[in-house]
């Protein structure tokens, strides 16, 4: 039986690959191991209990606040011992995290062929996001399989002379995740009645703001800028903001001393994906930083402004849902404010799209691993 290891370490590579676990795990020509770095620890935990995935390796590697080169570092070497130890024959790796690049150096310095899930993704600047854009260009050169979510990223793939027989159009594996969990809020009343206590304290009578950011480029003068502007949309209209806050110190500083006294501005502990899921099902519009939320929204029909001054993800900006607003305080207030008070404009960003994929993501991924790796 052939030995693939999936190997990740962050909220939102947990919740991609879990599809792909979810498959793999019912394959009889598989012999299926997790190892997950924990570069994440808290927010990662979180989704490794919904998904129901025990890891067969746990490196524990988050320390507080550590830089990208202790992290790229111990992550390295954690990980090329996993490796020396089980032999995979296939080393699936997600996206575009510091786990990301250091795993499929691991593998390559072991001439290991790695299966790259959410593959050909590039914003064209390698400093935004940052660090993942380089991340993602390291570890397309050590991939054998690239799983592209899109036709945009199999032509950015092509574009750099990646053989077109290992590119395999998948869609992405954030679909599947939402849309299994969207039927199983929907099949469970008690579920959404919990949730429903859990957020008691929103006001029914007033429009949702929900709001997340982490982006590393986005620290120091660019929350300072965000925070005001969540100020000023909450000063000049009827609305509330909802904001699950990242746990990096560099996020939390910042937002908990501009934002932690406005009474209708509710920062909260990091959701579980559930009661997130639940939470932009029930918002009127999404700002956030966050490439995962960027690709969920649309499908459920809400518009998005992005803190980026760029995306890797431009299929929803093409299509009209997302809005593309930097961190320019003014410029996010403005929009902010059009979305809220023009309702036709509002009804143009509101379509429901999916251009992210069809929730069959996993299904497709398993396929060409039976077939090929
Ligand atoms: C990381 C990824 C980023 C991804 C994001 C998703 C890198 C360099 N960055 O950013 O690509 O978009 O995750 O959320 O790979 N922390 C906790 N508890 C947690 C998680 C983090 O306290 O559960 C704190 C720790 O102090 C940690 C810090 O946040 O050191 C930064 O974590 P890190 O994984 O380095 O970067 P993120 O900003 O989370
Ligand atoms: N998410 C979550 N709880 C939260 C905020 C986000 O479960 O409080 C989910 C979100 O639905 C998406 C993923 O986490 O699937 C995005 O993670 P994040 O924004 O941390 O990383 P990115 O996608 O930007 O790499």
């Amino acid at each position: 039986m052939r030995k693939v290891i999936a190997i990740f370490g962050t909220r939102p590579e947990a919740i991609k690959m879990a599809p792909v676990i979810t498959e793999l795990r019912k394959s009889r020509d598989l012999d299926l191991r997790v190892c997950v770095t924990a570069q994440h620890r808290g927010i990662l935990d979180q989704v490794l209990s919904l998904f129901a995935i025990t890891p067969d390796h746990d490196l524990d590697l988050m320390l507080p606040n550590q830089t990208l080169d202790q992290l790229t570092a111990r992550l390295l070497s954690g990980v090329g011992q996993v490796l020396d130890e089980e032999k995979p024959d296939l080393v699936l790796v997600h996206g575009d995290t510091t786990t990301t690049l250091s795993s499929s150096l691991a593998a390559f310095y072991r001439k290991l062929p790695v299966g790259h899930v959410e593959a050909g993704l590039r914003s064209g600047s390698l400093h935004a996001p940052f660090p993942e854009e380089m991340n993602r260009r390291v570890t397309t050169l050590a991939t054998r399989f690239h799983f592209t979510p899109t036709e945009r990223s199999r032509q950015n793939l092509l574009a750099e002379a990646v053989d077109a027989s290992h590119i395999h159009l998948t869609g992405n594996t954030v679909i599947d995740a939402l849309i299994e969990t969207v039927a199983r809020l929907k099949a469970a009343p008690e579920t959404r009645a919990a949730l429903e206590r859990q957020f008691g304290y929103l006001d029914s009578s007033l429009p949702l703001v929900l709001v997340t950011g982490h982006r590393r480029e986005n620290f120091g003068p660019g929350f300072e800028s965000i925070c005001r502007a969540m100020i000023d949309i909450v000063t000049q209209n009827d609305v509330q903001i909802v904001y699950p806050v990242h746990p990096n110190p560099n996020v939390l500083e910042p937002v908990e001393r501009l934002l932690g006294s406005h009474p209708r501005i509710h920062l909260i502990d990091p959701l579980d994906y559930e009661p997130f899921v639940f939470l932009m099902e029930r918002s009127y519009i999404i700002i956030t930083d966050s490439g995962g939320v960027q690709e969920e929204a649309p499908s459920l029909g809400k518009p998005v402004l992005v803190m980026r001054d760029t995306t890797e993800r431009p299929e929803a900006v093409d299509a009209g849902t997302v809005i593309l607003v930097g961190t320019s305080r003014e410029r996010i207030v403005s929009e902010a404010n059009r979305l809220l008070n023009d309702r036709a404009h509002y009804a143009r960003m509101a379509q429901a799209m999916n251009p992210y994929g069809d929730g069959q993501a996993a299904k497709r991924i398993r396929a060409v691993i039976e077939e090929q790796a």
